[in-house]
């Protein structure tokens, strides 16, 4: 069976949903408050709920990131919870953060349920730093911009385009090799993502971190987070924090795996959601020619960038 024709459609040379673009002057709008905490990551994103096929037509919503916001969500969420699990599961992960570019009518907007969370708010989003709202700069908020590997994050984005029958299809490996590099997905190009958040990280208020440090070291990384969320937590609530938020326990976790989505909507036969969870898997993928040919793209697109990836572990 095909599936429907991408709804894609470019905002200043970036493609996002069309849903989103025809919401755009909302978003554009957004009012946000000095207090809010706001996720960032270059997508995969990911607003599914728990609504039945009935929905389906509405949802052509495709988390295009694949840069840990789910990981980082639930940290935040952990540390904002003083590590009580059970109030961590009071909802999907999907609907504890509005993402504020979700529009999806005759459903609530991103920013309509941005706008009816108490303070302070955690928001997410996956925009690009010259297409976000500009109150956000305006009032100084505080920005949590995870970052992962291009090469396993184009991994993670391909399959989970395989998966998301709301997506576009990714066509071949080699195909979706073109794509990636050339910006042809949603929320357009890693590297202009990675470099504009990383350059803009001295001059707000930016905690820039790495899925692959986080991997290496989570105690280390959700310290970070904690302190910056101006949150002091004693050493075994950070320890529980580690343990909850491990991919195992978040691969089993039905609020945070995407398991009540429909599978006609994320197809986890295909690919789960929760997939390998690992630095690397990249090799798996790019054969010696393809992974030359990226590293040559990689040089030329972050060229004088002192941003500094770590692609093992
Ligand atoms: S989405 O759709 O935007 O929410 O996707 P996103 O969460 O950004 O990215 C999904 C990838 O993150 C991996 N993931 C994790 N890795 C390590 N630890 C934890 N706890 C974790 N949670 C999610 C997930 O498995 C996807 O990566 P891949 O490489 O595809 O497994």
């Amino acid at each position: 069976e095909l599936r429907s024709p991408p709804q894609l459609r470019e905002v200043a040379g970036i493609p996002l949903q069309a849903t989103t673009v025809d919401n755009w002057s909302q978003i554009q709008n957004f009012e946000a408050k000095p207090n809010d905490l706001l996720i960032c990551t270059y997508p995969k994103s990911g607003d599914y709920g728990t609504r039945g096929e009935q929905d389906l037509g509405l949802l052509s919503q495709h988390g295009l990131l694949t840069s840990g916001t789910t990981w980082i969500q639930e940290i935040v969420d952990m540390i904002e919870q003083n590590g009580d699990v059970e109030k961590c599961q009071r909802a999907i992960i999907q609907h504890r953060h509005p993402f504020i570019e979700w529009a999806r009518p005759p459903q609530p907007s991103g920013v309509e349920k941005a706008k009816a969370m108490p303070s302070p708010r955690t928001l997410r989003t996956h925009l690009p730093i010259q297409l976000l709202p500009p109150s956000f700069w305006e009032n100084n908020c505080k920005f949590l911009y995870v970052a992962r590997n291009a090469k396993d994050c184009m991994v993670s984005y391909y399959h989970f385009q395989r998966m998301n029958q709301m997506l576009p299809d990714p066509g071949t490996w080699e195909e979706y090799f073109e794509s990636f590099t050339n910006g042809k997905v949603g929320w357009g190009s890693w590297f202009d993502h990675v470099k504009g958040w990383w350059e803009m990280k001295d001059r707000y208020q930016i905690l820039f971190l790495f899925y692959e440090a986080i991997k290496k070291d989570p105690k280390h990384e959700i310290q970070k987070v904690m302190r910056f969320m101006g949150k002091n937590l004693d050493e075994t609530v950070l320890d529980k924090i580690v343990q909850e938020t491990s991919f195992e326990k978040m691969k089993e976790n039905p609020m945070t795996n995407r398991s009540t989505v429909s599978k006609s909507i994320l197809d986890q036969s295909i690919s789960p959601f929760m997939r390998k969870g690992t630095v690397g898997d990249w090799k798996n993928h790019f054969t010696v020619a393809q992974n030359e040919r990226f590293d040559k793209i990689y040089r030329k697109k972050m060229e004088g960038t002192s941003i500094n990836f770590c692609m093992e572990l």
